[in-house]
């Protein structure tokens, strides 16, 4: 018998995800791992046992003083893993989504000082209360469309000052907070207005004056840059993102969102966990990718706000490259929360299947993260992080749109979330199709 303090019967679909604890690519880029009448038992909020419900009692022995949760028919996922996140800063930017409304482009925005470095300014004049209300807000909001890992960028500070302080209220935040937050350090986020003539002084700046402080404090877990025409190039990306590996960080980049520069090639020549973005990827880049294990990372969300194509899935699924789904939550590119809206947007406009999208949401996302050993699927010995969802099939989680009807979110085996419901009302279990 497997000891268990948690229990959860009867879930009319349990899609665990299983699978190999790496990328998952080809035809395992689709793979969800369907269990029907599905039970999971967890223990100290590990997932110990997945199997069939009528099974559950005979294989699994609950601790007296254990929880059992009978789902009634429901649907049960992991929890997201929002695998790229912008949520510490300070200060909102509708101005600018109104400006853009009427006609002005985001680049231009930010070339006339507006963008990033609006931002930046308020961020660096905020106190790290204010920092951290902003970020538990929005983390809530992540929380609630059921994401349970978040990685978390720094980047709008472009200081010493501002980035540690960024980097400081991820970590205080995390040690009591119920997601898991994977702190990453963007201090090449943008070039700040005082090294404007001089990004390379900046790079410079960063790789002597601030990494080792990140490293030293062990305060992010992976570096990251934004190489971008008219921001940091592919020689500044290499230089800044090689010296922190030489540190021992984990790297990723913000790689042809606006043009092809070629950070996608960069990703893989450097092993990057991912490369994020992707709009403007080259055929080439793409091959590339395919043939590595850098995960492309698609923020779908971006492409929506800002009214620009979508990023190549089909090419890049097609080609054999593994695709994660994330957010890009922040101020000004992309001011959405929802993993949800992220796979209804996949599927509805970049021709991705609903279980690619899932696939690319838990799994791949995980492994961008590299996470997989913990996060992105329900297995033995993999954190017990699940979303109870209203609906009887996975399918309505894409098909519904910009309303995920979830019930209840677990993070290590422990309800942490639950729709705030005016009045409870019947789980109704329809006809499928
Ligand atoms: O990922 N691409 C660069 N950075 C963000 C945008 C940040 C902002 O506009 O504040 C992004 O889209
Ligand atoms: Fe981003």
């Amino acid at each position: 018998m497997i000891k268990a303090d948690f229990l959860l019967l009867n879930a009319g679909q349990l899609l665990t995800f299983r699978g190999p604890g790496t990328v998952r690519k080809r035809k395992l880029s689709s793979e969800i791992g369907l269990l029907e009448h599905g039970a999971m038992a967890a223990k100290n909020g590990i997932v110990v046992w997945t199997g069939k419900s009528s099974r559950a009692h005979r294989e699994v022995h609950l601790d007296s003083r254990g929880t059992e949760v009978d789902v009634e028919g429901r649907v049960v996922t992991p929890g997201w893993v929002d695998s790229h996140t912008h949520p510490v800063f300070h200060g909102t930017r509708q101005d600018e989504f109104a400006m853009r409304a009427e006609g002005a482009d985001y680049e231009e925005v930010a070339a006339a000082g507006g963008g990033i470095l609006n931002s930046v300014q308020r961020t660096r004049n905020a106190s790290p209360e204010a920092l951290e209300s902003t970020l538990l807000h929005h983390l809530w909001l992540m929380l609630l469309n059921g994401t349970t890992t978040v990685e978390t960028k720094s980047g709008y500070g472009l200081d010493l000052d501002t980035e540690i302080r960024s980097l400081e209220v991820i970590d205080m935040v995390s040690e009591t907070w119920p997601q898991t937050l994977i702190p990453t350090f963007l201090g090449a986020h943008e070039i700040p207005v005082e090294y404007r003539e001089r990004p390379d002084e900046y790079i410079e700046f960063l790789i002597e004056k601030v990494l080792p402080v990140v490293h030293e404090r062990k305060l992010a877990r992976f570096v990251d840059i934004f190489c971008e025409k008219g921001v940091f190039t592919i020689e500044q990306s290499r230089k800044f993102l090689t010296a922190a590996k030489a540190l021992g960080f984990d790297i990723k980049l913000h790689a042809d969102e606006f043009h092809d520069t070629g950070g996608a090639g960069l990703a893989v020549e450097l092993g990057a966990s991912s490369a994020d973005h992707l709009l403007s990827i080259s055929e080439h880049n793409i091959r590339k990718l395919a043939e590595s294990r850098t995960v492309a990372t698609l923020l779908p969300g971006t492409a929506f706000f800002l009214g620009k194509p979508y990023p190549p899935a089909r090419k890049l699924i097609d080609a054999g490259a593994a695709v994660a789904l994330a957010t890009d939550f922040n101020p000004g590119s992309c001011f959405c929360e929802s993993i949800p809206f992220m796979i209804n947007t996949a599927v509805c406009q970049m021709k991705m299947t609903v279980e690619e999208a899932l696939v690319s949401a838990t799994a791949n996302a995980a492994a961008a993260l590299l996470l997989s050993d913990r996060k992105g699927s329900l297995e033995s010995g993999k954190d017990a992080d699940f979303i109870v969802w209203n609906i009887d099939d996975y399918r309505s989680i894409a098909y519904h749109l910009a309303m995920p009807d979830i019930e209840t979110v677990y993070t290590d085996a422990v309800p942490v979330a639950s729709r705030n419901r005016l009045r409870r009302i019947e789980f109704v279990s329809g006809g499928k199709g």
